[in-house]
């Protein structure tokens, strides 16, 4: 598995610039909307998520010393595993876009977590569990490059087809609740997501599952799907090829996700599949991610299979790779841009973040 921090010179630029620096980077380089598929940017949202950034960014420095900084959503890995990502060889001339390609192939590493900011929490416990695939050997500029990968493109999935708000503002009032050790600071969080956004949360957050694998993911965002005038919005799931229920074990250990996946992938390889969602043809918005685009009106459409190889991928340098990784929906070819507030927000947060971890711990 490659590691992403090489000593280039460009990187270490990157790992010196000053907290403001950084941030007015994030500010003249924030997305512009594409208002052609729905795009617009809120009067205070450019505000609002550089104030986001220097929350999540003080949180990290509270919670964790130098050396030790993890990621601040998704901190605990189930494991990062080896893949190949094949597109359908049979692949429609209308569903050919960027890297989807008829029987185009990418070597990939997907990492399995659980959302929850505590990385010690058990797996047992109720919460959303993520997906990031990274596919490589991408050719073409991304709209974000990772130096030291840069013919690599990511899809960012979650367990829930849905998000609990559409902006930055009531996202860092979120943070401070959800980090706040009163057990009270919980009542707050109706005032601050509204009723939607609360049973929303509360659907996101109260999930158990009894395998990484056997698990359907969403992108919840939605992404530019081909360009030019024959550009739509698209989300993507990912999807085990044997639905068949997993039933969860009788005493789960507090890492019975990863022995789960060891135990299946030490056996053989398990499939799963690819698939994009249009919203042509349907109301829903693309600054809208609070409400799912039910599969009756935009339905799934395979477009590739996902082949995790039979491996051991439990070891010391390929956990520590895994950890070192920064995935950034963003790691994107131009054909594949993604869009509305919650994504334009996520380019400045996950970079300024990535790159603090980087600070913290010092480049490996
Ligand atoms: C307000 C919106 C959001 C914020 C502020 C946010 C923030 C973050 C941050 C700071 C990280 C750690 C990045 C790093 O250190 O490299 C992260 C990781 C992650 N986020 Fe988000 N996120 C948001 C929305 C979403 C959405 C809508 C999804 C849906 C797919 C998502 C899925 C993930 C996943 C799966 C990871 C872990 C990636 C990995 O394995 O490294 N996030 N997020």
């Amino acid at each position: 598995m490659r590691k992403r921090h090489s000593v280039a010179p460009f990187l270490l630029a990157c790992l010196t610039l000053p907290a403001s620096a950084q941030l007015e980077d994030s500010r003249q380089n924030y997305p512009k909307a594409d208002a052609g598929l729905g795009e617009h940017i809120g009067e205070t949202e450019v505000d609002d998520v550089m104030a986001l950034i220097e929350t999540i960014s003080e949180k990290i420095r509270t919670q964790y010393t130098p050396g030790e900084a993890r990621r601040d959503a998704h901190p605990k890995a189930h494991g990062c595993v080896r893949a190949t990502f094949t597109v359908d060889p049979t692949l429609p001339e209308h569903l050919r876009a960027g890297l989807f390609q008829p029987g185009a192939k990418y070597e990939s590493v997907i990492r399995f977590s659980n959302g929850a900011p505590n990385p010690e929490a058990p797996d047992y416990k109720a919460d959303t569990r993520g997906m990031a695939i990274r596919l490589s050997g991408v050719p073409g500029a991304k709209l974000v490059p990772d130096p030291a990968a840069p013919d690599a493109q990511d899809f960012i999935l979650m367990s829930a087809p849905f998000f609990f708000m559409n902006d930055a503002h009531r996202y860092s009032e979120f943070v401070e609740v959800f980090n706040s050790d009163s057990k009270y600071a919980w009542l707050q969080l109706p005032f601050i997501l509204g009723w939607r956004g609360t049973v929303n949360a509360y659907h996101m957050l109260s999930q158990t599952i009894a395998h990484p694998i056997y698990t359907p993911y969403f992108s919840i965002t939605p992404y530019q799907f081909g360009e030019g005038d024959a550009r739509q919005a698209v989300k993507y799931s990912a999807r085990p090829c044997d639905q068949t229920p997993r039933a969860m074990p009788a005493n789960p250990g507090p890492n019975f996700l990863r022995e789960a996946m060891k135990d299946s992938l030490s056996k053989g390889s398990v499939c799963m599949a690819f698939m994009v969602q249009s919203s042509q043809g349907t109301d829903y918005t693309v600054e809208d991610v609070m409400t799912e685009w039910d599969e009756t009106v935009a339905p799934f459409v395979h477009v590739a299979e996902i082949d995790i190889h039979q491996q051991d991928f439990d070891t010391g340098p390929q956990n520590a790779a895994c950890e070192s990784m920064g995935f950034n929906p963003w790691h994107a070819l131009p054909a594949h841009k993604p869009l509305g507030a919650i994504n334009r927000l996520r380019r400045a947060v996950y970079q300024a973040i990535d790159k603090l971890r980087n600070e913290m711990n010092g480049p490996h």
